[in-house]
């Protein structure tokens, strides 16, 4: 038997001993032991700390025993390697958001293994110390999800100041979102190089723009973060959050997953994007609340909905809740992988 990734096999859609399930957010405050970690040091220092972010990002995989480990960070945190201070609040927050041609010409390129050091030696850390058998994600913002950040300074759920830029001035949005666009694809490199065995790029953001909006100042961008990593030939998962407007602008994009939120099934998302990719996804965050009897019903419906798909990762359909009781999680993992077991 070889030890390949179960979760690899998934995005390569791949015969699969069992559908493979990790979960957004996964390490995190739910859990009694990242608290414990987190007690003694600030959010910030723990991105920036590898023993630590290590350590917590192999929590979830010992307790739980999930397909995949995604590194602990944000995807605010390589924005300081280019010089946009972030503090974390907990929510990421930005002193001086981005709103002149200026700022945005003084925006470094990003060189991680000077900018950004400790999330590459986070990698390899996870990496060496990580089962044969599960699989390290890699991750960044796309490149619209961190102009929202980057021009409002904080999280918002409409991100008016973004979008009005946007309109504003059109040709310093594009120079922002090319160079945030540059910059995470040096970034996604840098943590392949060093051991990510997968990329996920999250558009958290995304169903904010009409697909119009989207194929001319989001997509360029996006395109630019693929460029840089196509040598690399790991698998791109790409989150295409609150994705029914502009699903279908993601048709030609050659990554190999796209992973939704539970908004919209899996088979329909399959037919706006295409039916060669493996979908991810997408059980509310919420239905973790209900009871077991509930939860198994749940989960089970979207196994069913995907059944028919050429590749399935189970997945929450956005991050897990700061509140959700881990027994539950626990009940979730247990619950796919052996409905799903062949
Ligand atoms: O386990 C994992 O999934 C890896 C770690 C991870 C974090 N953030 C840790 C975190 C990942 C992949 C992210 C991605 C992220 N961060 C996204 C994309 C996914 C999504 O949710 O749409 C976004 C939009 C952010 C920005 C961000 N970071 C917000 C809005 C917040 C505040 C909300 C909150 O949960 O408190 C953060 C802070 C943050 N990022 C925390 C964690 C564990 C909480 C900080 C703490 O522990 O005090």
């Amino acid at each position: 038997m070889s030890s390949k990734p179960v979760f690899l096999s998934a995005c390569a859609q791949e015969p699969v001993s069992h559908t493979p399930i990790w979960i957004m957010r996964q390490a995190g405050r739910y859990l009694p032991e990242y608290r414990a970690v987190r007690k003694d040091v600030d959010f910030l220092t723990l991105t920036k700390s590898p023993d630590l972010a290590a350590e917590v990002t192999l929590q979830p995989i010992r307790r739980f025993g999930m397909d995949a480990a995604i590194l602990f960070s944000d995807i605010m945190t390589p924005l300081g390697g280019m010089g946009i201070d972030v503090q974390f609040k907990p929510a990421p927050y930005i002193d001086e958001p981005i709103q002149s041609a200026k700022q945005v010409e003084e925006l470094r390129a990003l060189t991680p293994l000077e900018d950004v050091p400790y999330t590459i030696e986070s990698v390899r850390l996870v990496r060496a110390d990580l089962a044969a058998d599960k699989a390290l994600i890699g991750f960044a913002g796309a490149p619209f999800t961190l102009f929202c950040y980057a021009v409002t300074g904080k999280p918002d759920q409409n991100f008016p100041t973004a979008r009005a830029f946007m309109y504003e001035e059109p040709a310093t949005a594009k120079a922002l979102l090319l160079k945030l666009g540059d910059a995470m694809g040096a970034y996604l490199s840098a943590q392949a190089e060093a051991g990510a065995d997968a990329l996920m790029i999250f558009e958290s953001w995304g169903g904010l723009l009409s697909p119009d909006l989207y194929r001319e100042y989001a997509l360029p961008a996006v395109d630019r973060v693929l460029e840089a990593i196509r040598p690399r030939k790991v698998p791109l998962i790409f989150f295409a959050n609150q994705g029914a407007a502009y699903l279908p602008v993601l048709r030609d994009l050659p990554v190999d997953v796209i992973a939704v939120d539970w908004r919209q099934p899996l088979s329909v998302a399959a037919e706006l994007v295409g039916a060669n990719k493996t979908m991810q996804g997408n059980l509310d965050p919420a239905a973790l609340f209900g009871s077991p009897e509930e939860l198994r019903l749940r989960a089970q419906a979207v196994l069913d909905d995907a059944r028919g798909l050429p590749g399935h990762v189970f997945n929450l359909g956005h991050g897990i809740w700061p509140q959700t009781d881990p027994d539950a999680v626990a009940r979730l993992v247990d619950f796919v992988h052996e409905q799903t077991a062949r």
